[in-house]
């Protein structure tokens, strides 16, 4: 087999020269909308995590900035959020000026007789986010734990608000909530979990509201991912929607099942972990991106000298289903003519005994294809990539996914499918249904053929 072409995404973020995980601080301020994360300045695996930073102006193009949060001896930098605090609560800011506030995970491993901890921590920046200063005193909460991190902050109410802070207790999978007028003083209101999948470790947390698209009705949305034990296999991020109250939030409904498949999913492929939504994003918009890998193997992929990207951004609206249930419907932000991507917006038909393949190949008449089936029958979207290039770098990458197909589908279901070298997105059945899928063909797959009635693909 020719070795991969690994060729970078075009239009999923890559780091120039290094690894990266979670998105970090995702804020839009001032026109600009800014992405950190995590990443070894010097290196292509994780280690040294530091915080990352891209800017842009059109959610496509992305401008790579110097480092904004180095690792230091003391401490790595794991993930947070990253707030505009225009009401200047935490003092950062002179006159006239604006502070961004960076609420990271300070990471110590532990020295001598020293515990490992992890705590919450707070970095700014005066000049819109170019340069960036430790807080003295940090870290800002410390509940002496080696196992509390990923704070997402928020401003929560108008003028006589405060803010809110997501953060998760990893092992006992619990996501707690607390609030601070000044992101230095937090007060622990209440906590959710353990609750649906609870495989793995519960990590990097984010609560939202939306309006329920046709109504006036606004519900919250809390995010939560979850390595391992995901849908498809290792790491990846369900969703809980309920009510938030300003101190604590209550799920709508819990299923009581322990079938992955009855729980909420933010995305049925293997490669879509750690999604967090901007905060402050104009005209309401809730937008999002994740970590395009998976824990099991985000070491070993195949790429030089950069390591795994990031998905493109992705609009959430929340829908109430046919079955009642509210459900996110998930949307890219799509680059223009840009070259290297290709797009194919397709209709198929999935009545009983019905089974369409939709093939994903380079055209070029090698055996590399990635391999989607809709079926009428089983009423499930299937994945296949085990046949999409380079797959022996892990055992646990050659894998073929599966989501049901959502209650009140019709005799049709809707496919946008994105292939951009590395990465395949794929969004079904009105965005209800989304696969994120790394592959690794020698040439890239850019020719969609789709096949009627096809039982053993
Ligand atoms: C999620 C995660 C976070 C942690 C970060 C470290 O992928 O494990 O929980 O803050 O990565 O890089």
């Amino acid at each position: 087999r020719p070795t991969p072409t690994a060729v970078r995404p075009a239009a999923h973020f890559t780091a120039a020269e290094s690894w990266l995980n979670d998105p970090n601080g995702l804020l839009y301020h001032d026109g600009v909308y800014h992405l950190f994360f995590q990443t070894n300045p010097h290196g292509d695996t994780w280690g040294n995590i530091s915080w990352g930073h891209a800017v842009s102006t059109d959610l496509v193009t992305w401008d790579e900035k110097a480092i904004a949060i180095p690792c230091t001896p003391e401490e790595m930098a794991f993930s947070g959020s990253a707030v505009a605090d225009v009401r200047n609560t935490a003092g950062f800011a002179g006159p006239g000026q604006t502070a961004l506030v960076a609420i990271y995970t300070s990471a110590r491993t532990g020295e001598g007789s020293r515990p490992p901890s992890q705590s919450q921590s707070l970095a700014f920046s005066l000049d819109g986010g170019s340069t960036w200063t430790r807080y003295a005193g940090n870290p800002v909460l410390d509940i002496g734990s080696s196992e509390f991190r990923d704070p997402k902050v928020f401003w929560y109410g108008g003028d006589d608000g405060y803010w809110v802070m997501v953060v998760v207790e990893a092992v006992e999978r619990r996501v707690a909530i607390y609030t601070s007028p000044d992101l230095m003083a937090w007060t622990r209101r209440s906590s959710f979990g353990p609750a649906h999948a609870v495989g793995g470790v519960w990590e990097c947390p984010d609560l939202f509201p939306l309006r329920i698209r046709g109504t006036d009705e606004t519900r919250w949305v809390l995010i939560v991912s979850l390595n391992p034990g995901a849908i498809a296999g290792g790491s990846g991020t369900q969703y809980f929607v309920g009510d938030f109250d300003g101190n604590t939030f209550t799920a709508e409904s819990i299923v009581a099942s322990d079938r992955l498949e009855d729980f909420d999913w933010l995305d049925y492929g293997r490669d879509y972990y750690a999604a967090v939504s901007f905060n402050d994003a104009p005209d309401g918009r809730r937008l999002m991106i994740g970590w395009a890998s998976n824990w099991q193997y985000a070491d070993l992929t195949p790429t030089s000298p950069w390591r795994s990207a990031m998905s493109l951004v992705r609009e959430v609206e929340l829908d109430r289903c046919a079955d009642g249930r509210l459900r996110l419907t998930q949307r890219p932000v799509l680059p223009g003519e840009t070259a290297g991507i290709e797009v194919f917006e397709v209709t198929v038909p999935c009545t009983d005994g019905e089974r369409t393949s939709l093939i994903l190949s380079s055209g070029t008449g090698n055996d590399e294809e990635l391999v989607i089936n809709v079926d009428g029958s089983a009423r499930s979207i299937t994945c296949d990539r085990t046949r999409s290039g380079e797959v022996s770098f892990s055992a646990d990458f050659p894998s073929v996914d599966w989501a049901p197909l959502p209650a009140g589908t019709g005799d049709e279901v809707d496919l946008l499918i994105v292939a951009d070298s590395t990465i395949v997105e794929i969004y079904a059945a009105g965005g209800l249904v989304t696969f994120t899928e790394q592959v690794f063909p020698s040439e890239p797959l850019i020719d969609l053929r789709i096949e009627r009635g096809i039982g053993d693909r």
